[in-house]
């Protein structure tokens, strides 16, 4: 099922002790597009994004990035193919500044050799041209320029929430995997970050996998959704019809969530 698709999910399970957290859950990301998970506050999206990235593992199930099995490889590994994610809670270093915490995107790339950058100091020096004109095209994308020398514990979350999505687009990733980006963001700055995504995809020719709760978001940004509750598929098509979808209704119904 690889061919046109970055991401294919076959039969996930994934138990934590008695809770079962994911149950036979499938689905392929396209090439290209921006895929939404959707699903009330429990239903497993956090734990297929975990299992994707290498930090759960599903017990059963087969994970595919570009038709290569992927669970079972570390973390570490998955990142180095080429999948690069953002977190629920904001996940940035402490103490430093924007700038820093953006080029911490490009470790991936950066293979210490000591000995070579002694003897070929100026091919060290070429590197690290290359890693800063990255950061600076991320910077310019996501208009990150004016806060550059801030540090990262002083700005608003909606700003960390920008560096973290900046400091993941510094990976060079063909799968960017983003949990809740909006979350706490007041409608403006939801607005913004919309446009940001918009714009990174395509300009770096990007496919999206997308954490998302705010239903106006989900319309505006995917092409398709999954819809989990209590770890399990009640819908899965393009975003209007999935969101609409009766069951999705009544799962949300009563649930403070279901946010426009
Ligand atoms: N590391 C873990 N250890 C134990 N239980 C976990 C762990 N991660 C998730 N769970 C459980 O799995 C279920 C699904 O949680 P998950 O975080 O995936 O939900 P979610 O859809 O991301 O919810 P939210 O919208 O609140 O972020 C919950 O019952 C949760 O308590
Ligand atoms: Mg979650």
């Amino acid at each position: 099922m690889s061919g046109d698709h970055t991401l294919v999910c076959d039969d996930i399970t994934r138990r934590f002790g008695g809770v079962v957290a994911l149950k036979n859950v499938s689905m392929a990301v396209r090439r290209g597009e921006i895929f939404g998970l959707v699903g009330p506050n429990g239903s497993g999206k956090t734990t297929l994004v975990n299992a994707i990235t290498g930090f759960y593992p599903p017990q059963i199930g087969r994970i595919t990035l570009d038709g290569r099995q992927i669970n079972g490889l570390k973390p570490f590994r998955i990142a180095a193919m080429g999948v690069a994610r953002t977190f629920q809670n904001v996940a940035l270093f402490h103490g430093m500044s924007v700038l820093d915490n953006i080029l911490m995107g490009r470790h991936i790339f950066m293979k210490p050799n000591p000995l070579a950058s002694f003897f070929y100091p100026w091919w060290a020096r070429k590197e690290e041209v290359a890693h800063r004109r990255h950061v600076e095209e991320v910077i310019d994308l996501l208009q990150l320029a004016p806060a550059r020398d801030e540090h990262v514990d002083v700005i608003p979350l909606g700003l960390q929430k920008r560096v973290e999505l900046a400091r993941a687009l510094c990976a060079e990733p063909k799968l960017l995997v983003l949990d809740e980006p909006m979350a706490g963001m007041n409608q403006e700055e939801k607005e913004y970050m919309v446009r940001f995504i918009l714009d990174a995809q395509e300009a770096l020719g990007l496919t999206v996998l997308i954490i998302e709760h705010h239903m106006d978001v989900v319309t505006a940004l995917c092409d398709r959704v999954l819809v989990l509750n209590n770890g399990q598929e009640i819908a899965q098509g393009p975003a209007r019809e999935a969101i609409a979808d009766p069951r999705v209704v009544e799962a949300y119904i009563g649930k403070p969530r279901y946010a426009a």
